[in-house]
């Protein structure tokens, strides 16, 4: 069963095609990566499907059209956007608050958002990091603390824009565990070759706007 899929999806920025009628698909739990070169398209695919883009085309969410801006906003509480620069994602004053964002939107108890952000901390091994301001964090941390909230949402699919860039070996590693143990469909999108042939998922490459599988 597809839960995510585009149909003949086209981008125009500035007068350029950037996405040329894309089409591709994504089943209930499945994981795939999408590679390709520097201004390919990939980028532009993601923030496309989440909404923010004007498109020609059809984007579905479990079998549904997305058409209005209030779809793209229902679809935005059940998909995960983890951005390629985590500056444009993270807000919050605190790692804390910010891994709170998203279960206190959802309108969630405040005990369960605390066992969540408690959960989260402890699954990323970010304890450490629960109280300082989000601006304040290397690169990498701020990669890491990006990943995990988006983590908070449950969400059923995860898009995630170059998630291992900067990452040293143990959040590398940790990362990697998280992407096999998650029930979350994921697309990955990377130029990462260890991570693809270490998880060995299906790949998709964009070149010049087209995707094709490999
Ligand atoms: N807001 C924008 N206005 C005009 N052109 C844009 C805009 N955003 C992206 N583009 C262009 O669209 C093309 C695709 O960009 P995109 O960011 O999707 O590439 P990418 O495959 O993600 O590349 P990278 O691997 O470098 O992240 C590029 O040529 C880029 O210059
Ligand atoms: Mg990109």
């Amino acid at each position: 069963m597809e839960v995510l899929s585009v149909e003949n999806l086209k981008v125009e920025l500035e007068g350029r095609e950037v996405l040329k009628g894309v089409n591709f698909s994504i089943e209930y739990g499945e994981k795939v990566f999408i590679t390709g070169p520097n201004g390919a398209g990939k980028t532009t695919l993601l923030e496309t499907v989440m909404g923010f883009i004007p498109f020609t085309g059809r984007i579905f969410y479990r079998g549904k059209p997305l058409e209005s801006e209030r779809d793209f906003e229902e679809v935005r509480g059940r998909i995960g956007y983890v951005f390629q620069n985590p500056d444009d994602q993270l807000f919050a004053p605190t790692v804390e608050e910010e891994l709170a964002f998203a279960p206190l939107v959802k309108g969630l108890k405040r005990e369960e958002v605390k066992r969540i952000v408690e959960t989260t901390l402890r699954e990323f091994e970010i304890e450490h990091l629960r109280g300082k301001p989000t601006y304040k964090l290397s690169g990498g941390e701020k990669r890491i603390v990006s990943v995990a909230c988006v983590v908070t949402m449950d969400p059923e699919v995860i898009l995630l824009d170059e998630p291992t860039t900067g990452l040293d070996r143990k959040r590398w590693n940790k990362l990697v565990e998280f992407f096999e143990e998650t029930e979350s469909s994921l697309i990955v999108v990377t130029h990462d070759t260890r991570l693809m042939e270490r998880l060995g998922w299906k790949r998709f490459v964009m070149e010049d706007g087209e995707l094709r599988g490999e």
